[in-house]
């Protein structure tokens, strides 16, 4: 049953339908984020960015950190083990425009884990309290937290963390409801979500496993979450925070997009990514690729083809020569419609490297 207390804003922020861009590491960068936005996503998310990098004014973190102003409210993410440098590099982040700081408390590769940051504060709920309220204290944006249910299963202390994080003065928080030893696997329990809601009066973030619009739906009227933060479901796929907002402002289920819709969006998403980046964002954005396709006819030879490309020229002919193949063979429409998150996930190795050598 879920709880009447919705809360409209995090600080001043409004929040909207409810439906944000969740934080994602090497997917999440300022043209993805204007793209979502532009489709309907209230808050978007930076992926988390090292404090440290931050703080040793690493390029690539402050790249993460550029804001276009298109994509406002905008939460830009940190993460690290270290008070000190988590104080500094907020403030670093508030001075660079963010509107909302956001700390990473659940990431749970071991790298990171490692480094007693992401989710390692799932074992010490009174350090990551006192991280909070030092950050929330250095800046004037609202400071909110992303974090898991508990350690394992044995260990789930989130309702006592959610309570700790709130005295802590986050302004919301944003529960992954997976524990850390499940890593991305199993199912989102979202059974947590009104436990949680219960005992605090910030506003609370479902996220896991929301993945289609009726999921959006579902989640708002099975649980009494203020908003839902999606992942993987929008990788590749942007359209969901459209078919989302439409679907609850109007309750009418939404259209799929179509395909002319995917090409033209995907090239925009190419683009602002070459604009951004330089044509290295080419390689960068290959990524997203099966996610735009997915379910036509012919889609993999196309993909394999567009991989291959080294330039925004060459992408658009392959993809004019794939709507063209499509229309003569009368397939504009998706063969398969069933769609599943991508298995991508932030456990590559060479994942905290990057981050904190800031390359
Ligand atoms: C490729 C990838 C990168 C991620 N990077 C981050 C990150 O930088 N910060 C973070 O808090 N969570 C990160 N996550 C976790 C997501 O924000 C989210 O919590 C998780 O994917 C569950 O939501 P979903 O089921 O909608 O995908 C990442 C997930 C993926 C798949």
């Amino acid at each position: 049953m879920a709880i009447d207390k919705k809360h409209t804003h995090i600080g001043n922020i409004p929040i909207g339908n409810g439906v944000f861009l969740a934080p994602m590491e090497d997917v999440c960068d300022l043209p993805f984020r204007v793209i979502c936005k532009n489709l309907g996503a209230d808050i978007v998310y930076t992926e988390f960015i090292s404090s440290e990098g931050i703080i040793r004014d690493a390029k690539r973190a402050f790249q993460k950190m550029t804001i276009d102003p298109q994509e406002r409210p905008v939460a830009v993410q940190i993460f690290g083990g270290n008070i000190d440098a988590m104080v500094q590099s907020a403030k670093i982040v508030e001075d660079a425009g963010a509107d909302i700081l956001d700390i990473n408390f659940g990431c749970w590769v071991k790298k990171v884990v490692k480094r007693d940051a992401g989710a390692a504060f799932l074992k010490k709920p009174d350090e990551m309290a006192a991280l909070t309220e030092a950050v929330a204290k250095a800046v004037n944006i609202p400071v909110t937290v992303k974090t898991r249910l508990g350690w394992d299963q044995d260990n789930i202390i989130i309702t006592d963390v959610a309570k700790k994080i709130e005295n802590a003065g986050a302004a919301a928080l944003a529960v992954h409801c997976r524990t850390r030893d499940m890593g991305m696997t199993g199912l989102a329990d979202w059974d947590w979500i009104d436990r949680i809601k219960e005992v605090i009066d910030i506003p609370l973030i479902l996220n896991g496993d929301v993945v289609h619009p009726e999921d959006v739906k579902r989640a708002f009227d099975e649980t009494s979450a203020d908003a839902v933060m999606i992942g993987r479901g929008c990788i590749g796929y942007p359209f969901i925070f459209k078919r989302a907002k439409d679907y609850l402002e109007t309750g009418k289920y939404p259209d799929e997009p179509d395909i002319y819709t995917r090409i033209n969006t995907c090239i925009e998403h190419l683009e602002l990514t070459v604009d951004f980046k330089g044509n290295h964002g080419i390689k960068e954005f290959r990524k997203h690729y099966s996610g735009y396709f997915k379910g036509y006819a012919g889609a993999s030879e196309c993909r394999k083809q567009l991989m291959e490309c080294a330039a925004v020229d060459e992408v658009k002919n392959v993809l004019a020569d794939y709507l063209e193949y499509l229309t003569k063979n009368d397939k504009l429409e998706a063969v398969n419609k069933t769609r599943t998150a991508p298995r991508l996930s932030c456990s590559r190795p060479d994942y905290v490297k990057r981050q904190t050598v800031g390359v």
